[in-house]
């Protein structure tokens, strides 16, 4: 029998909400026919965002929303995107040159705000550093964040209809700079970078939170680069509360027709998501070794090859996600949990007709994917103490990569002492009989066991299949010691209250 043990005594700390963050950005179908279908659709809307999927949303207690994007952010002008729609500029997106869809601006400043109230997010914003001015976005913090009537573009921003401020505190300088934002060095972009978030920060000192640009995946080199350029410099005038840090799991076959090798391959690809982090704030402590800089994982997912979801093509990087997806997003999210003493945020790619999303959606039709299920079973590490695990699981190995544990897993332990426990079962054809105990405390209680289970690892849910993949829960008292089975390439959430 394989044990594993929950170790109150051991913790990295709270674990940060906003590590169960997301990301929507302005490409494909994530906003037009996904998230917002406008006020006059046929769709049941609020305001024009998509009922059932606010609906759904806002079950997870999302923590924070990151917008407008990625590489959109870069040739974003803000002030397109408010004012009375209709008189809204339509303009060449960044990605325009893969899909040659140009952006309405229907939705803008108030209408993102509006949807982060409806779901009850917090707004993260993205703002170009590469294609305007310091000025133009410390102008788009006064707008957003100033008190009506104090200054002129709090007063339009009122007369646009929001009278109360946005207060938007955490806004990100820049969007993958060493890329699409300006081919950047990382000298050069700790320089813009200071230049931009001192002009900005001048506005109102000590409430904004800044996060810059960080490395391409594991490019440890930009990280020191970086932090050397940034450390050297007057850095309390450009106060850094996070650095972002991108990393995908490439493409591992197909989507939903992948092979057994190409399972383990997305795994291993997504388990490297601790090294990663492990490596970038090896490098950091160098520079920060009181760790006041977080690391920010503003997009992470699986990279699959285009054409997958519904939309055949037609929204750029939508593709369907399976088990396998979940599986990954289970990992992944134990990971950031054991790394909770230096993430302070992550989001996910992206939040509909995506890369690795929860929803798909166009039309009247509506599905929550797999890795919808995963957040559901997950909300409850958020804001929860962390704790360590010992476990006698066996190890996969895969040449090229450290071995794994078969089995990933964390547990936390929230203000009213229950526990949550998350496991995902890598292999892909063997169940896991575990004994799960408590060191320095009990594990016995009244439990709820969730599974996420198909017994094809290929499925996924489709519109004209939209209850494929589901998650089910049921509850038995657990005494300490017991025993759970995790099926294969399942995932599984345990909550024990006490
Ligand atoms: O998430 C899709 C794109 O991936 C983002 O716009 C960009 O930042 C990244 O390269």
């Amino acid at each position: 029998m394989n044990q594993m043990n929950v170790l109150f005594s051991s913790s990295k700390g709270t674990i940060n909400p906003q590590i169960y963050g997301h990301f929507a950005e302005h490409i494909g179908g994530v906003f037009y026919d996904g998230l917002y279908v406008g006020e006059n659709s046929k769709v049941e809307n609020v305001r024009g965002f998509r009922k059932a999927l606010v609906d759904s949303f806002k079950k997870l207690n999302p923590p924070v929303l990151r917008w407008p994007g990625g590489c959109f952010a870069e040739t974003y002008d803000w002030r397109d995107g408010i004012g009375p729609r209709d008189k809204r500029p339509k303009r060449v997106n960044w990605w325009y040159s893969h899909d040659h869809r140009v952006e309405s601006n229907a939705v803008g400043t108030h209408e993102f705000m509006d949807f982060c109230a409806q779901v009850g997010a917090k707004p993260y914003v993205a703002a170009n550093m590469t294609s305007v001015s310091a000025l133009h976005i410390r102008d788009w913090v006064e707008y957003c964040n100033f008190p009506a009537e104090e200054t002129t573009l709090a007063s339009e921003r009122a007369a646009n209809g929001a009278l109360e401020p946005f207060d938007v505190r955490l806004w990100g300088i820049g969007n993958e700079n060493w890329g699409g934002g300006g081919q950047m060095s990382a000298e050069m972009c700790a320089r813009e970078y200071m230049r931009f978030s001192t002009v900005v920060n001048s506005l109102d000192k000590g409430h904004l939170k800044f996060i810059a640009c960080g490395p391409n995946g594991h490019d440890v080199k930009w990280t020191h680069d970086f932090m050397h350029e940034w450390s050297s410099h007057a850095w309390h005038e450009a106060p850094l509360y996070g650095l972002s840090v991108h990393y995908y799991c490439g493409n591992a076959g197909d989507p939903v027709g992948f092979t057994e090798d190409e399972w383990y391959q997305q795994l291993f690809q997504a388990s490297y998501m601790g090294k990663v982090l492990d490596d970038h704030r090896a490098a950091m402590m160098q520079y920060d070794p009181n760790m006041h800089i977080g690391l920010v994982v503003d997009e992470w997912g699986c990279w699959h090859k285009d054409g997958s979801g519904p939309s055949k093509g037609y929204n750029l990087f939508e593709q369907q996600s399976s088990m396998r997806d979940a599986v990954v997003a289970a990992l992944t999210l134990n990971i950031f949990n054991d790394h909770c003493d230096s993430v302070v945020m992550a989001n996910v790619a992206q939040l509909c007709n995506n890369l690795h999303s929860l929803y798909l959606a166009g039309g009247e039709n509506f599905v929550e994917t797999p890795n919808y299920f995963v957040f559901d079973m997950y909300k409850g590490h958020m804001g929860a103490k962390q704790l360590g695990i010992s476990q006698t699981t066996p190890m996969l190995e895969r040449a090229g990569f450290a071995p794994v544990n078969s089995v990933s897993a964390s547990a936390s332990q929230a203000a009213d002492d229950s526990v949550l426990i998350t496991l995902a079962n890598l292999s892909i054809d063997t169940d896991k009989e575990i004994s799960l105990k408590g060191v320095g405390g009990s594990l016995s209680g009244k439990a709820t066991i969730t599974v996420l289970q198909n017994d094809d690892p290929h499925a996924h849910n489709s519109f004209e299949n939209p209850h494929m993949v589901a998650s089910t829960s049921s509850e038995r008292r657990f005494a300490d010691g017991d025993s759970v089975v995790i099926p294969a390439a399942s995932v599984v959430a345990i909550h024990i209250a006490r």
